[in-house]
């Protein structure tokens, strides 16, 4: 049995066969309508989120199963003191695989590690994403057309932003990449990041401040919210929450192919008018993270569909 707890979990290989088979499943979703019959997918959320739960549970529906969970700690058992690892022992015996998001670094790993059914960490503090980068993923391979040879610049909380730390990972094991960190001083991309990854492995990376100075450069603009729910002190979000504002004039310092990503809540980092721009993908990658989502469940269930 399988869980999902980071990007490196699957080698390149086998994340080629999975955005693969949802490339498939975008091109022929009737074929997989009842790939996941009489299954159910429960979604642990102790933590608020929209898209990933709701693309979870809307990823199940389309493949023919059910899905049931709670959507805050406070709605679980959790309020009562139960041990992630207690809930995780009795949700094996309800359903066949489960998606869990927690404020705690680190938590879906404990759960894993005592769970009888495939474990996917849809979220764990400012740890990791690994189902919003395999959506980064499939989005960048089906709009850039490749996964190498690439100039990307995330923008914004580096520091606390879980999305950007699973995509560096991921993006450093493909060849040519280009890391264009672009942040405040105090939100820049964590030291073990930059030695572990980056370093270790040789690649060119390099920290700005001002977005404006690399923009031409950029195959790829990542944009992220500041991650107000981390910070210690409102005082500070509230200095750094808009420090940076992409706007359409911003845009047109940008490649006439570059495309622009969010993995969303948005907040004032990218203004709607930008929305119209044609650059503009990151509505596009929310339709993502359902058919790779669609497509992880079938591998962690071992679901074939001819
Ligand atoms: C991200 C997250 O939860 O880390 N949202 C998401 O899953 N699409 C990004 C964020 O909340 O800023």
């Amino acid at each position: 049995m399988r869980h999902l707890m980071s990007p490196l979990d699957f080698s390149i290989e086998e994340l080629d066969q999975l955005l693969d088979l949802a490339g498939d499943i975008e091109r022929h979703p009737e074929k997989y309508a009842h790939a996941c019959d009489g299954k159910k997918l429960a979604t642990l959320f102790y933590e608020p989120s929209t898209r990933t739960r709701l693309s979870f549970e809307a990823a199940m529906i389309n493949l023919g199963g059910n899905i049931f969970g709670f959507s805050s700690a406070a709605s679980s058992s959790a309020a009562k003191g139960e041990s992630v690892s207690d809930t995780i022992r009795m949700i094996s015996c309800y359903a066949d695989i489960c998606a869990m998001r927690h404020p705690k670094e680190g938590a879906p790993m404990v759960a894993s590690t005592v769970s009888s059914i495939p474990v996917i960490n849809a979220g764990d503090g400012g740890h990791q994403h690994p189902t919003q980068t395999l959506t980064d993923l499939l989005t960048i391979r089906s709009l850039k057309g490749r996964l190498d040879n690439l100039v990307i610049g995330l923008c914004g909380d580096l520091k606390f932003g879980r999305t950007v730390h699973s995509l560096v990972r991921a993006l450093a094991r493909y060849q040519n990449i280009k890391f264009v960190f672009i942040s405040p001083e105090e939100l820049r991309i964590p030291g073990y990041i930059k030695e572990d990854v980056l370093e270790a492995n040789h690649f060119p990376y390099k920290e700005v401040e001002r977005i404006e100075d690399v923009m031409p450069e950029l195959d790829i603009l990542y944009m992220t919210r500041v991650q107000r729910e981390r910070f210690f002190n409102e005082e500070d979000y509230i200095r750094l929450k808009d420090f940076y504002i992409l706007n359409n004039k911003k845009m047109k310092l940008a490649k006439e192919d570059m495309i622009v990503m969010h993995p969303l809540p948005r907040v004032n980092e990218i203004s709607v008018e930008v929305d119209k721009d044609p650059r503009a993908a990151y509505f596009r990658q929310v339709q993502y993270g359902v058919y790779v989502r669609m497509a992880l469940i079938l591998t962690l269930l071992e679901v074939k569909v001819c």
